[in-house]
Formats: structure tokens, C-alpha cells, sequence
């Protein structure tokens, strides 16, 4: 039996990768073959697969940088989201698991979520089909700007 390990964590040393060389060490007295691929050696190009982009995901990971600087950087700062998957369940598309995460994200940043868009669509051009969700993403436009508009006022009624 053949097995292929693939270390995701950016640590060599750290503690999926001792734990999966342990997994290693009892496949291999078992008399399987063991091979270890330390994934960030390797330059690999951004996909993406139910839960969203490559992209974002490493573009909202160094947020966590600007939190660390200043815990209250996002604190109450007003984001919509907007999500599209091709598959037409929620579950199965993994759009799911994008939402789990910026709950998660948001949540810990204090953030605050004006609003969410999302649905299945597939094709470019699917949006345009689709005038409720374009009427919800203009809306959201909408409340991301009054809410920011009315934080304003609230804030110049404080110094008053
Ligand atoms: C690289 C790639 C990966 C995708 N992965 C998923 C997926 O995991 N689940 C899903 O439901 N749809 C998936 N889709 C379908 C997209 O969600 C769908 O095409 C969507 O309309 C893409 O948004 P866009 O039109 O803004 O590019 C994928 C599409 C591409 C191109």
C-alpha cells in the first residue's frame, strides 16, 4: 500500500507535521510506502474548490497581519458579502463553508455584516439573468453606504 502525505501547514516543524510523520512511522512499520510532500516547497498556482477563491482566501488571511497591529482595526466596519456557486444546493457547492468562514472571520475581526448576497449561478452572464439577485446586490450598495453615512452622523453626535 502506497501512501502520500501532503504537509499543508507553511512550519516544517510544527505540529500537523510531527503528528503526520507519527501517522508515517505506523503506516510504514504496518509496511506501507510512505511518501511526504511539504506543499509550500513547491509553487503551486491558486484554485479553488468549495469554499471560495485561492485568491481571497490569501488576500483576507493578511488582514489577520493588520488585526494583530491593531486589534480594533475592523472593529465595527460595515462588509457585505457577495457569493455565487455553480452547483445548485448551498451543501454541496461548498458556498457553505464560505459563509462558515467569514461568519468565523467577521465575528472575530468585530466586524459588522450590512447584508449577503448569494445563489447559484454558473455561466458568465448568469447574473444578468437574474433581477432579484442584481436588485439585492444594488440594495446591499445601498445599506453598506447609509450605514456607513449614519456611523458618521452618530460618531459627529458624539463630539457634539
Ligand atoms: C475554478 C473554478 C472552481 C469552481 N468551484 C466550484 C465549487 O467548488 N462549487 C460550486 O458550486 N461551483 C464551483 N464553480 C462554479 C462557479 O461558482 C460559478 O461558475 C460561478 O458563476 C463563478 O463566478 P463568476 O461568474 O464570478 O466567475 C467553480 C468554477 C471555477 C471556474
Amino acid at each position: 500500500m502506497k501512501i502520500l502525505i501532503l504537509k499543508g501547514s507553511p512550519r516544517p516543524d510544527g505540529s500537523s507535521s510531527a503528528l503526520s510523520d507519527q501517522l508515517a512511522a505506523g503506516a510504514e512499520k504496518m509496511g506501507a510506502e510512505v511518501e511526504k510532500i511539504f506543499l509550500h516547497s513547491m509553487d503551486i498556482r491558486p484554485f479553488y474548490w468549495f469554499t471560495y477563491s485561492a485568491q481571497l482566501k490569501t488576500c483576507i488571511d493578511r488582514w489577520y497581519s493588520l488585526w494583530n497591529y491593531k486589534h480594533d482595526a475592523f472593529k465595527n466596519k460595515p462588509f457585505g458579502v457577495i457569493l455565487v456557486y455553480g452547483d445548485t444546493d448551498l451543501y454541496t457547492s461548498g458556498g457553505i463553508h464560505a459563509i462558515h468562514t467569514f461568519e468565523t472571520m467577521f465575528r472575530f475581526l468585530q466586524a459588522r455584516v450590512v447584508g449577503w448576497v448569494y445563489g447559484s449561478l454558473m455561466d458568465v452572464g448568469d447574473a444578468q439573468k437574474h433581477p432579484g439577485l442584481m436588485e439585492q446586490a444594488f440594495q446591499l450598495g445601498q445599506r453598506l453606504v447609509a450605514c456607513t453615512s449614519l456611523t458618521g452622523i452618530q460618531s459627529r453626535l458624539s463630539l457634539l
